[in-house]
């Protein structure tokens, strides 16, 4: 019995999907805790890919309970589509357990045009968001304006709070941003039509989890985005607009830090970024298209190019720090192969101070940041096939102990491929004592 956090430690991306599906087979229920479809993450099944922006990753695991938790915004109409799609390809059966907290805030049409109108405006100097609404719905919810899923299932109280929103988010759109009036009553039918379809699912989801977790069934908590894009601790103001480092997972799910067993933090062998901001390692030239081509680096919710580079161990430290990551998951090995000279960044360095630690506040002195690199040798064996450590090459091993010592914190899992089955099992973290999970497919260690 564990309950588990997972979360990104770079700018997103990292491979969340996946390693959410693996380990959900060891999980009673799964649960979002912040973000909404900002995020995509990507399973691949027996060959067939199911991209999620907003149902957990644990969903292809039949009866296993799936929670959009009270930290997360909805984009019902997107939710509805992807329970739709589901049910198309029958993974969706009658007895899904899939449940909405109450509240949770809905993002609502004037968010999608405020978040739109404020990219526009703002140019050159854009944050590049993915557009769905993300940043306004959030700040509603801390304004105390926001609609949650409790006053949407409410005729009365959704009437009341949306007509007073759009008379607010019109006065912006048209006198300020120059755009067009949103119509009330268009919108309110619209999402009655919504909370009919989406009634059945609504449950006080922190009890629910409480109550599992007293049953002694064993929690996976699946983060979105990543610790650099965590609205404290990331790249401010090149962020999202939660908390998406561990600590979000205790208010965004509605459970104690008591209750956390361990933090698993996904990382890609090297780093990418989608949207605007600083980027310390990024690789402009050759080398950083072909990381993009074959690791196949698009956006799985808006289909930008991602931005490329090294990995960026200040980056993983500073997450290590900030999440209590007990368990890396290293992905996208194999995108390496073939490389003959990998670098890490263990450091940045400006004219006169040098960072190691963690990433520096300042946008403009982390525009100053030049990486400290170090070199390893590559390999160019094919590794995709790889089940155990022993079957990987000597260089390939050497990377991955060289991170291990600069994050501080073992390996949990080593992903070759996007497929379920191209994993290597280290340490299962719904073990406690972090035993192996099965002796046949681990390495020894000291
Ligand atoms: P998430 O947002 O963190 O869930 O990650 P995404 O799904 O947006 O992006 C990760 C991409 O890498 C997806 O296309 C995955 O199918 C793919 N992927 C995950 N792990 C691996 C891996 O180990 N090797 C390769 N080649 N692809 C992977
Ligand atoms: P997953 O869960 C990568 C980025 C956007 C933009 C910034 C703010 O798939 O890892 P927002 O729309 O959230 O206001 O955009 O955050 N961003 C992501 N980048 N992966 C994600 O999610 C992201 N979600 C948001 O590109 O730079
Ligand atoms: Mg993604």
């Amino acid at each position: 019995m564990a309950n588990v956090i997972i979360v990104g430690t770079q700018w997103g991306d990292e491979g969340k999907g996946k390693i959410v599906d693996i380990y959900a087979r060891e999980a009673d229920v799964i649960a979002r805790f912040q973000g909404g479809n900002n995020a995509g993450h990507t399973l691949v099944v027996q060959g067939k890919q199911t991209i999620l922006h907003l149902i957990p990753s644990g969903i292809l695991h039949n009866h296993k309970i799936c929670i959009l938790g009270n930290g997360m915004v909805i984009d019902p109409e997107v939710l509805i589509r992807e329970i739709d799609e589901l049910l198309e390809r029958d993974l969706f059966p009658p007895d899904t357990k899939l449940y909405i907290s109450e509240n949770a805030h809905i993002i609502m049409p004037y968010h999608r045009g405020l978040d739109s109108a404020r990219e526009t405006r703002k140019g050159a100097v854009k944050i590049g968001t993915t557009g769905r609404g993300i940043g306004p719905a959030y700040e509603d919810k801390i304004n105390r304006t926001g609609i949650r899923f409790c006053d949407l299932l409410n005729r009365e109280t959704f009437g009341e709070m949306l007509r007073r929103n759009v008379e607010e988010k019109n006065f912006h759109l048209t006198r300020f941003y120059n755009d067009k009036p949103l119509e009330y009553g268009a919108i309110f039918d619209e999402y009655s039509g919504y909370a009919d379809r989406l009634r059945k699912y609504a449950a006080n989801t922190s009890l629910m989890i409480d109550r599992e977790i007293k049953k002694g069934g064993d929690i996976l908590f699946e983060g979105a985005q990543g610790c650099h894009l965590d609205i404290d601790h990331g790249t401010y103001p090149f962020v999202t607009s939660s908390n998406t480092s561990a600590g979000g997972a205790c208010c965004g799910a509605g459970i104690g830090p008591t209750k956390i067993d361990a933090v698993v933090g996904i990382c890609k062998a090297y780093t990418t970024r989608v949207g605007s901001g600083p980027f310390v390692t990024e690789l402009t030239g050759e080398m950083g298209e072909r990381i993009q081509r074959v690791g196949c680096e698009f956006g799985a919710t808006t289909g930008r190019k991602r931005r490329c580079g090294w990995l960026d161990m200040v980056l993983v430290r500073h997450s290590v720090r900030v999440s209590g990551i007990t368990g890396i998951a290293l992905t996208k090995l194999d995108v390496l192969t073939g490389i003959d000279k990998i670098k890490i960044c263990v450091a940045y360095k400006t004219m006169d101070e040098e960072f190691g630690e963690y990433v520096p506040s300042g946008t403009k002195l982390l525009e100053q940041c030049q990486p400290v690199y170090e070199e390893m040798d590559g390999w160019s064996e094919d590794i995709s096939g790889a089940k155990t450590m022993d079957d990987l090459p000597v260089n390939a091993k050497r990377y991955i102990e060289r991170l291990e010592e600069l994050a501080g914190v073992r390996m949990s899992l080593i992903s070759v491929g996007p497929g379920r089955e191209e994993t290597i099992m280290l340490e299962n973290p719904f073990d406690r004592a972090g035993n192996l999970s099965s002796p046949e497919t681990s390495h020894k260690r000291d």
